[in-house]
């Protein structure tokens, strides 16, 4: 599903910084509820309960309206990690700040992503999980970034392709701003350049 700019931007706590809204919150929710459905489905009646592992600090506000939307049993786990500091492109270095805090051996593990761009942050992630002996490793992301990808990344499900802009909101950041949107959005180049 590609969205399209709507320059519609509704009064917000950044004032002009957002250039456009991407996916407004109506859009955003039932999209979720759909990709929660999808993960449930094919997951349902597994031994063991599911294992998602929020990748902070971007993907919390997914991970939290995601998982309040499954109809099968999960377990959450938290992990930080970090590629971009504060500048606006990935540098392809990727550092565990904060691990797992649970045994993922034998377990089915989703990856519960906020945005796809490059693809390295969550390709170094896939390996770093695999080593673990996990049962399955699959990834949801509610966004990707065609345009960024440098390696490419298979996902179980794909929110939404978002065109090559500074998206913010939901989570999402630029330089510790404007991830309380309740949408995604657009920076203005201004703010960035
Ligand atoms: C962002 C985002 C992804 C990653 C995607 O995280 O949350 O994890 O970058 O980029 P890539 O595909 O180019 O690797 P970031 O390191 O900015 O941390 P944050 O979630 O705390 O904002």
């Amino acid at each position: 599903m590609l969205v399209e700019k709507n320059p519609d931007v509704p009064a917000n706590a950044f004032g002009d910084d957002i250039a456009t809204v991407l996916v407004d919150e109506e859009t955003l929710h039932r999209r979720i509820r759909e990709m929660a459905a999808a993960v449930s489905d094919r997951h349902r009646g597994a031994d063991d309960d599911l294992i998602l592992v929020c990748v902070l600090k971007g993907a919390a506000y997914f991970l939290t309206d995601f998982s309040r939307a499954l109809s099968i049993p999960a377990q959450l786990e938290f992990m930080v990690v970090s590629s971009y500091g504060d500048a606006a492109a990935s540098s392809g270095t990727v550092k565990i700040i904060k691990d797992l805090s649970a045994d993922i051996a034998g377990r089915d593990v989703v990856v519960v992503e906020d945005i796809v761009d490059t693809g390295l942050t969550l390709s170094w992630l896939i390996d770093n999980l695999k080593t673990r002996g996990p049962k399955s490793v699959e990834v949801v992301t509610l966004l990707r970034k065609p345009s960024g990808e440098k390696i490419h990344v298979d996902c179980a499900d794909v929110g939404f392709d978002v065109p090559d802009e500074f998206i913010v909101g939901y989570g999402i950041d630029y330089a510790e701003r404007y991830r309380t949107l309740p949408w995604v959005g657009a920076l203005d180049p201004a703010v960035y350049s």
